[in-house]
């Protein structure tokens, strides 16, 4: 884990911090007020984004991360760099980064085993002025891994548009 200032970000990641900025808005956020903003950084630089999405039916909802990872495999990409947060209340600021809850860490880390790399993930505060990252297996140690149930996912690894 590392405390990394925004000005020391390599070009790559500073554009997914700011492309998951701009998502942060679209969060559709009801119940909790909160909105989570997500960018992947696909293998061959291209970035996706995504939103928190909310339901009456509180845990059909969404967070930005799983949001961002639906609609990039949608688009045909499996493998990635790294993923960038960040998350403000809707009247406020968080003080603190962002950290992926449990369900997209395990997510992530499935991401990770596709792409063939420890998944990096940075997360920020609203002002950007305290910035962590992480890799996928640093925020999820020991995890449940495909291969524990046998499975192998060359076959699904490629992404489809490239
Ligand atoms: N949320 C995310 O989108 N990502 C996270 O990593 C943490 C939480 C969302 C879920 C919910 O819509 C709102 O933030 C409050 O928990």
């Amino acid at each position: 884990m590392e405390h990394i200032r925004l000005d020391t970000l390599s070009p790559e990641m500073h554009e997914a911090l700011i492309a998951a900025e701009l998502a942060m808005p679209t969060a559709y956020s009801p119940y909790s007020h909160f909105c989570v903003g997500a960018a992947l950084v696909a293998d061959n630089g291209e970035i996706i984004s995504g939103s928190n999405v909310e339901n009456a039916a509180y845990g059909s909802s969404i967070c930005a991360e799983r949001s961002a990872l639906l609609s990039a495999n949608t688009l045909g990409f499996r493998r990635f760099t790294c993923v960038a947060m960040i998350g403000k209340p809707e009247q406020g600021v968080t003080e603190e980064p962002i950290a992926p809850c449990g369900a997209c860490r395990q997510m992530l880390l499935e991401t990770s085993e596709m792409s063939g790399r420890d998944l990096v993930v940075l997360m920020s505060n609203t002002e950007k002025t305290k910035i962590i990252t992480a890799t996928i297996h640093e925020l999820l140690p020991l995890a449940f891994k495909p291969k524990h149930i046998g499975k192998k996912l060359e076959h699904y690894s490629k992404s489809h548009n490239q």
